[in-house]
């Protein structure tokens, strides 16, 4: 498609959907939220469709309203205030997955990680940590599935409402016990600075979201890559210090998020495509990301590229607010995983990779291997 149009109208849709596919046009529409807005449509907040999305989900005033609060948690500063956290639960899921036999890299590794880590940031006690699993696998399996619908499916939005009614009730109850203690977290920030229990809800669940399917299957999807390419597996434990352009690289190549949906606001025709106010625009950085015209091989994995600008976390004011954390986690796994071990192999041969992504966020539900130490 990148190659064949830069516009795309797709066809008999529920809602209006133009797609791009192009570097060029990804990246300033991404960063122009005057005329793309992240503000979801009425008829879409009423379908509820995705995760609660209070900031991912409004332009400024409000976006800026919102990121405020979020944004003291996630500079580099604080993010060094996580790496003992962080160093613990990888230490946790080496002593569970070398030289264990077979296990199942996306539950003991990558989600015992990432979930654990937001859990602890967030002050979610280890005991309900399986609802902030069970919830955050829903909510992978359903995001942004409604795009291109061509009919209604009542049984997913009863997934999103049952998602809403017990994680969001979960989250609105933690909150409000967060607001005796005096230990400022970014948790006790939505506390004290939103009063609505749906903006609380729907905050705290964007970070659950956003901060724990990305990464675990960053993680996942990269050691695959490493896996599929040997010579750069064996390149990275002879160098770690490639560690940060191949971690870059993972994002660039496998980037969980694949797209980013924006809202025309006026009309514009656009490589033959007629665009009117209020349509619905996907922009696919995924396809960015491999974009030809922007980046040499882009095809190619390679863990030494660099420079390596690209769009796996976004661009414009909506960028990643995760990113430094996603970066500190993926670092200190990867690091870890080369001293750890002497090799890691599928343990089922083709059928060792199991598949859940919906096209929109790319997941892994199994991944089973060895790691021997
Ligand atoms: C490798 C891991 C990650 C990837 C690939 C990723 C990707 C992205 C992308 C592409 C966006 C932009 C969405 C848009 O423009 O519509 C985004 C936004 C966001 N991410 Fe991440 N993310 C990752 C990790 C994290 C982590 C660890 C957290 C939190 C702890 C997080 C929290 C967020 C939030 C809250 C937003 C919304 C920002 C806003 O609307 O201003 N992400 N992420």
């Amino acid at each position: 498609m990148r190659a064949a149009c830069r516009a795309y109208r797709h066809p008999d849709t529920l809602v209006p959907v133009v797609s791009f596919f192009r570097h060029a046009d990804i990246a300033p529409m991404l960063a122009d939220w005057e005329n793309w807005s992240s503000e979801r449509s009425e008829e879409k907040k009423a379908r509820g469709l995705g995760p609660a999305s209070i900031m991912l989900g409004n332009d400024p005033p409000l976006h800026t309203k919102y990121r405020k609060i979020m944004v003291p948690h996630f500079t580099p500063q604080s993010v060094r205030g996580y790496d003992a956290v962080i160093s613990r639960l990888v230490d946790e899921a080496v002593e569970a997955c070398v030289d264990t036999g077979e296990i199942d890299f996306v539950e003991q590794f990558s989600q015992h990680v990432t979930t654990g880590l937001i859990c602890e940031i967030c002050g979610i006690p280890a005991e309900d940590r399986g609802l902030i699993r069970r919830n955050s696998i829903l909510i992978s399996e359903i995001y942004g599935k409604g795009l291109f619908w061509k009919e209604p499916h009542p049984e997913v939005e009863a997934i999103v409402t049952g998602v809403s009614v017990e994680l969001g009730g979960y989250l609105i109850g933690h909150v409000e016990r967060l607001k005796n203690t005096d230990k400022p977290s970014v948790m006790s920030a939505i506390a004290t600075q939103l009063d609505s229990p749906y903006e609380i809800a729907a905050m705290s669940m964007l970070l659950i979201a956003g901060g724990v399917e990305t990464t675990a299957n960053n993680i996942v999807h990269g050691l695959q890559e490493l896996i599929r390419n040997p010579v750069q597996f064996e390149m990275l434990r002879s160098d770690p210090s490639l560690l940060d352009t191949a971690i870059e690289e993972m994002v660039r190549y496998r980037g969980t998020l694949r797209r980013q949906e924006r809202v025309a606001k006026n009309d514009i025709e656009i490589d033959g495509v007629t665009i009117e106010a209020g349509d619905t625009v996907v922009l696919w950085n995924a396809s960015a990301c491999r974009d030809p015209d922007y980046i040499e091989r882009s095809e190619e994995f390679d863990i030494s590229r660099s420079p390596n600008k690209h769009v796996g976390y976004g661009n414009g004011i909506h960028m990643c607010i995760g990113n430094v954390l996603a970066r500190a986690e993926l670092r200190a796994i990867f690091g870890r995983l080369l001293t750890a071990t002497s090799s890691i192999e599928e343990a089922r041969g083709d059928d060792s990779y199991e598949d859940a992504g919906n096209g929109v966020m790319d997941v892994a539900r199994r991944y089973s291997l060895k790691m021997h130490s």
